[in-house]
């Protein structure tokens, strides 16, 4: 069954929308297999973000990512990582529609509630990097 991962992201912790964001992926009918919280370190946010370590925003992404812990999940369900994806709106949350997580919840580029892994190679990597084949359940 297909997975992939999640990050709540900071401004997700900060503003109690936890329950909301997870409803929304409970509500398309998938399952949470894994789910903790963490701080991102400033060297596990830098092999996360490998490819846009060289881009300008990328200390303030660094920055606002470790500023408090989050919650990292994994989801698991038939289409899963593109629907995930449907589900947030693109990256800047000022171009998401209505009805799009970033775009009722969203403030721009960095402050977007919600990371998801963007294919089935990512997904892997991404889960990988965060947990232990047994903390999947
Ligand atoms: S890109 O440009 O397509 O490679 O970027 P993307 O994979 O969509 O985004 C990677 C993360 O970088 C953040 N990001 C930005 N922050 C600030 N300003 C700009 N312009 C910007 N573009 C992308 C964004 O929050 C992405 O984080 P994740 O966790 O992947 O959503």
């Amino acid at each position: 069954m297909e997975k992939t991962l999640i990050i709540l992201k900071p401004d997700a912790m900060e503003r109690r929308l936890v329950g909301e964001v997870l409803g929304r992926f409970e509500r398309a009918g998938y399952d949470i297999v894994a789910c903790k919280m963490a701080r991102l370190s400033p060297a596990l946010l830098r092999e996360h973000y490998a490819h846009v370590a060289d881009r300008p925003f990328y200390p303030s992404l660094e920055a606002f990512m470790s500023s408090r812990p989050v919650v990292i999940a994994v989801l698991q369900g038939a289409g899963v990582i593109a629907k995930v994806r449907e589900l947030l709106g693109p990256t800047n949350s000022k171009n998401a529609p209505a009805g799009t997580i970033r775009g009722d919840l969203g403030t721009d580029s960095t402050v977007n509630v919600v990371h998801a892994s963007d294919s089935p190679e990512s997904a892997a990597a991404e889960i990988r990097r965060f947990f232990k084949p047994e903390e999947l359940v």
